[in-house]
């Protein structure tokens, strides 16, 4: 029998998710983890008996069983975690945003291409089951050619849930707010759609939260395709509605809700398409819009990276792939600071 995956997560908040799927995926075995604070690690150990626990990330970048480690910090640590990690010989999937900054990325990357390792991105909602049809529509020519997409994250997180931890809502370690923080994963599915960006320009607020960043984004944003977007990111819209993903094509228009299809008109589409299409991704909708404990997928996320160690293939979304929502997130802010439109090369 070939040795399984040794499986490392480092912070326990959402890295609870990556500790179930490594303890469960049937390729890798779960060695330890680490946080500073001990309770969450005694939790874990007790949850999963055998488990090591560290306080100090060096301390388990030491154990020789460890071959995957899950970045599960807040969001400006991803990058310094990701290459120290690289550097100790292990690979590492990192949770979304990739980092803050471009620049702070593409430290990964560079570490990625100097060592030879693996490095994948967490940006589980394009394994939403929705996300194939829709993508396939689009890539096909089905739905023609894309002329507007119409993208909403209408959900609501409560004053506490910025309080909690300390780094939410703050420039220097969430780089960001509703956009950075949860409308990422949206911006993720645009660009992954509508292809490569061209301008954003953009608007943004604090309406409903003491917090330094923003609770509230608008942005008009231009591909290079020719097609066009609106995208509003909020975590104010109580009590956590849609994330609603459009698109209008020459031929055809899709509308959903996170993971539920809720349109599907073509012009050439055989009778019944529709009824099929909406009764097979009826999905369960915006979850998370309201409660940030109920995102999920990551198992998918954690088996690709633990397949793609196993098999000497690259996982499923890259550093490159994921730093190009962390660009379209700061051209917003840009935008929204300068009053300028922000171009891209
Ligand atoms: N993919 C998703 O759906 C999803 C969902 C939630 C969060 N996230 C991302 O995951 C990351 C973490 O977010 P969160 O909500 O879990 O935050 P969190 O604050 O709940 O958890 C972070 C954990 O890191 C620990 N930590 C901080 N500094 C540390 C250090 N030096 N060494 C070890 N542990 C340390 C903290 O004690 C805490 O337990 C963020 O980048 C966030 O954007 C992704």
């Amino acid at each position: 029998m070939s040795k399984k995956i040794g499986y490392a997560v480092v912070g326990l908040g959402v890295g609870k998710a990556h500790v179930k799927a490594a303890a469960n995926a049937k390729d890798a075995e779960l060695i330890a983890v680490c946080d500073i604070i001990q309770e969450k690690l005694d939790k874990i150990a007790g949850e999963y008996p055998g488990t090591l626990t560290y306080l100090e990330f060096d301390e388990m970048l030491k154990n020789p069983d460890i071959d995957i480690v899950s970045i599960c910090l807040p969001s400006a640590m991803h990058a310094d975690f990701a290459v120290k990690a690289m550097e100790a010989g292990k690979h590492v999937l990192v949770e979304k945003p990739i980092d803050i900054t471009v620049e702070a990325a593409m430290k990964i990357e560079e570490a990625r291409v100097r060592t030879g390792l693996k490095a994948g991105v967490i940006h589980q909602n394009r394994n939403n089951a929705d996300m194939k049809p829709i993508r396939e529509a689009i890539q096909s020519g089905k739905i023609g050619s894309v002329i507007y997409g119409d993208f909403e994250v209408k959900w609501y997180r409560t004053q506490e849930y910025y309080d909690n931890g300390g780094w939410r809502g703050t420039w220097e370690m969430d780089g960001g707010g509703s956009l950075m923080n949860q409308a990422v994963h949206t911006v993720d599915l645009m660009q992954w759609l509508m292809g490569d960006v061209e301008s954003v320009t953009s608007q943004i607020g604090i309406y409903g939260h003491r917090i330094e960043t923003e609770d509230f984004t608008a942005s008009l944003i231009k591909f290079k395709s020719g097609a066009v977007a609106t995208f509003v990111s909020t975590t104010c819209a109580y009590p956590g509605l849609n994330t609603g993903i459009k698109i209008y094509g020459t031929k055809g228009s899709i509308e959903a809700d996170s993971d539920k299809i809720e349109l599907w008109k073509f012009m050439d589409a055989p009778e019944g398409e529709e009824a099929e299409v909406l009764s097979k991704y009826a999905g369960n909708g915006s979850a998370a819009a309201l409660d940030p404990t109920l995102c999920t997928g990551h198992a998918s996320m954690v088996e690709n990276m633990i397949s793609a160690v196993k098999n000497d293939c690259d996982p499923q979304i890259l550093p490159m792939e994921a730093i190009k929502s962390v660009r379209i997130v700061n051209a917003v802010y840009e935008s929204a600071r300068t009053g300028k439109t922000v171009y891209f090369d």
